[in-house]
């Protein structure tokens, strides 16, 4: 049997370039080998409380965007998270044996919390028990994520633990990050601190229409430029690079590279041929996005096919998990 894959991503907007080379590059490579389940995290989504009309429209997007990219609904099962009840049933399972006291040492609930103190809610406390419920309910092995998750996959790899120690099982396997490339990626924002996806004016998203692209980059913070030859590079600097990294040929790094070492880099030269390589890849995704988000038939179809293998995934797991905890089972 192969080997099962989980992930997901929040439908809070159209995916960027940190969606992009964090996870969804990893769903494409995995659905050949694996048997994958890519989902959109609507629920997740509810901590910052969307419209009804939002809700509907960004389910859609996401789903055009991951069809874009690669993703095909015969290889890996595409669902949407509010369309598998099952995972609430795990959810609550799972947050009976969680303590508040870990979920409150959670880096992220800590700055949604200082981001919104008006709004702290308790879905926003138990966002890591609804993720480890995505996860296990399909008993994956393997979960594709950026460096940001790292903590709420520990958590999920806790939950796991702690439930088969407490009903002496091996129900559940621990779920594994899964790096494309092995390291754990943090694509960086254009503002020159922290990564993309904090705010519009970081992002670069993959329906981004060329001139935008080529526009944002060029706006990219930067510095005054090099002064001491074969200097450490300051965070602004070095976020360039590792964007180039992520998206340019290994020699053109390095032709950059060598430029900052003598001091003879130009940050418009860099720019424009980091925005060349993002142009490169972006257009042919950004072309069907546009073909897959105006027929919604096909979008509808997908999802609803995709919830009827998620869910029977996901009811098969829970049947286990209902003997085990000592509930009937239907
Ligand atoms: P979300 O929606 O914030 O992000 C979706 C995926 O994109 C990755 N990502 C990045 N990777 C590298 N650099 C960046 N700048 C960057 N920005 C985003 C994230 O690491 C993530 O893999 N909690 C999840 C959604 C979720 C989930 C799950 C994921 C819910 N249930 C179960 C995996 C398994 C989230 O908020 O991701």
């Amino acid at each position: 049997m192969k080997d099962i894959v989980l992930s997901g991503i929040r439908p809070t907007g159209n995916l960027h370039l940190g969606n992009y080379y964090g996870a969804v590059r990893s769903f494409v490579k995995m659905q050949e080998e694996y048997q994958c389940y890519f989902f959109i995290a609507d629920w997740h989504s509810l901590t910052t409380h969307p419209t009804p009309e939002n809700i509907q429209r960004s389910a859609r997007t996401i789903l055009a965007e991951y069809l874009a990219c690669g993703i095909d609904p015969e290889k890996a099962t595409i669902y949407i998270q509010s369309d598998v009840p099952e995972t609430i049933e795990l959810y609550l399972y799972l947050n009976m044996n969680t303590y508040i006291g870990e979920l409150g040492r959670v880096t992220t609930f800590k700055e949604k919390a200082r981001q919104q103190p008006d709004n702290v809610n308790a879905g926003l406390f138990t966002y890591p028990t609804l993720m480890a419920a995505d996860i296990l309910q399909h008993r994956a092995k393997w979960v594709p994520v950026g460096k940001d998750q790292e903590q709420n996959m520990e958590m999920a790899r806790k939950c796991a633990r702690r439930f088969n120690n407490i009903y002496k099982t091996e129900l559940f396997p621990e779920p594994q990050n899964y790096y494309f490339g092995g390291d754990a990626l943090k694509v960086p924002g254009l503002d020159g601190s922290g990564k993309m996806g904090k705010s519009d004016g970081n992002c670069i998203y993959l329906c981004d229409e060329e001139k935008v692209v080529r526009k944002k980059v060029m706006r990219a913070v930067t510095d005054n430029g090099p002064e001491t030859p074969n200097s450490p590079k300051p965070e602004v600097i070095q976020n360039l690079f590792t964007m180039m990294s992520i998206v340019s040929e290994p020699e053109t790094v390095a032709f950059f590279d060598e430029k900052w070492n003598d001091c003879s880099l130009r940050y418009g030269d860099m720019k424009k041929q980091l925005a060349e390589d993002m142009v490169k890849t972006l257009n042919p995704i950004r072309e069907r996005i546009q073909e897959f988000s105006s027929n919604t038939e096909l979008l509808d179809r997908i999802a609803k096919m995709g919830a009827e293998k998620a869910r029977e995934s996901a009811a098969a797991t829970l049947r286990e998990v209902r003997k085990t905890i000592g509930f009937r089972v239907y």
